[in-house]
């Protein structure tokens, strides 16, 4: 008896095999991973420390407590052009589980998922888990080096055994946000073809232009097969929470009740009553970070710009850089040499797949204290 082979080879991420010959050494600079260096805020802290007082310490709803499937319905009714419902909520143990527990339900060995490239490493590991194929399409690059979604080359890829698209759209690494034509462009294809839309929107709050992307939740039906993933990770800062949530047809609302039963029986109560507050309190906050990572977006731009090496297209979304670095044909490579020289970490294009090797990502999340030495210390090895 042996580990499945499929498991067995799994892809340990690029971006870890950087950060562990530098995690743990003060004198790093980090930029790879997805986070910034804020705390989570006082206010959901303390309604984390009520909840445990007041014994939410019990097990729990499935698909999550009632306020919160509540609190969330009514957020996204908020921020988009049609009503969400409560029922359509189900939370999750982080977004990475809202994608995981999609990929289960929709999934058999041998299917395929067409996966809008380049991609954060962590889907194509979901459905290579379940016995599927991520099959990468490349986003098509624009004359000025932003991004578009490319129908025809999704068309291309699709075959009897496609089940879903997977689109992330504010998108980490490359910035990309989908256009409103672009997503119902991508509906129609979708409902054309039968295709589950999986959207992962948990950059939804971090664009540079207006207070929230274009969404699929502006323009699927309540019963049309799009799932949008969420999380509370990136809008209030809340990474090691572990908490995300997702909306999504009933098809896949009632199987979700029995996917997390077996997986992970629902997500820790006091932490659903903190997200709550979250929800509820915390626009200010959210936009608050939005200001904060557009200084940051605009201190690395400056910086990299006019340097011969490097070309950046300004993202519209999310909060990184992806740098294409002229002539360098192995980032893994060189984001440990530059790791070694200038003790700056950084994330290898090559992590995010297709189209992604010939770029390193820098996350611009953090404070200006932190992203200006880095800058300094890069700026001589990358000119
Ligand atoms: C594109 C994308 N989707 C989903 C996630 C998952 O976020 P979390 O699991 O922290 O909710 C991340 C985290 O970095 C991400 O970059």
């Amino acid at each position: 008896m042996a580990v499945r082979p499929r498991i067995q080879n799994l892809q340990a991420s690029l971006i870890a095999e950087v950060a562990v010959l530098g995690m743990g050494d003060p004198e790093v600079l980090p930029l790879w991973f997805g986070e910034g260096d804020l705390p989570t805020p006082r206010f959901i802290t303390e309604a984390a420390s009520r909840a445990l007082e007041a014994g939410e310490t019990f097990y729990t709803f499935e698909r999550g407590i009632p306020p919160l499937r509540q609190a969330l319905a009514d957020y996204e009714t908020g921020l988009h052009a049609r009503p969400v419902a409560p029922e359509r909520v189900v939370i999750t143990n982080s977004g990475m589980q809202a994608i995981m527990l999609t990929v289960q339900a929709l999934v058999d060995p041998g299917d395929n998922i067409l996966v809008v490239s380049p991609v954060w490493p962590n889907v194509r590991a979901a459905i290579e888990i379940m016995g599927g194929e991520p099959r990468e399409v490349a986003l098509a690059r624009r004359e000025d080096g932003g991004f578009l979604l490319d129908l025809d080359a999704l068309d291309r890829a699709r075959d009897g055994r496609t089940r879903a698209i997977f689109l992330n759209s504010p998108s980490n690494p490359t910035g990309w946000v989908m256009s409103r034509a672009e997503g119902e462009a991508l509906l129609a294809f979708a409902r054309q073809h039968g295709l589950y839309l999986i959207a992962d929107e948990v950059y939804a709050r971090v664009v540079y232009d207006g207070t929230v992307a274009p969404s699929l939740l502006d323009l699927a039906e309540p019963d049309d097969l799009v799932v949008v993933v969420n999380s509370f990770s990136k809008a209030w800062a809340m990474t090691g929470w572990r908490l995300g949530w997702l909306v999504g047809p009933p098809e896949i609302v009632e199987v979700m009740g029995k996917l997390i039963q077996y997986n992970i029986s629902g997500a820790p109560t006091f932490i659903q009553h903190a997200a709550v507050t979250a929800v509820r309190e915390g626009e200010e906050f959210a936009r608050s970070m939005a200001e904060r990572y557009r200084a940051g977006r605009t201190l690395v731009l400056d910086a990299l710009r006019g340097l011969n090496r490097v070309q950046v297209a300004p993202p519209d979304g999310a909060f990184y850089a992806f740098i294409k670095v002229d002539g360098m044909t192995d980032s893994l490579a060189f984001a440990k040499e530059i790791l070694a020289k200038t003790k700056v970490g950084l994330a290898p294009g090559a992590a995010f797949g297709l189209g992604g090797e010939g770029h390193l990502r820098l996350c611009f999340a953090a404070s200006r204290d932190r992203l200006a030495p880095a800058l300094e210390r890069l700026i001589p090895i990358l000119r």
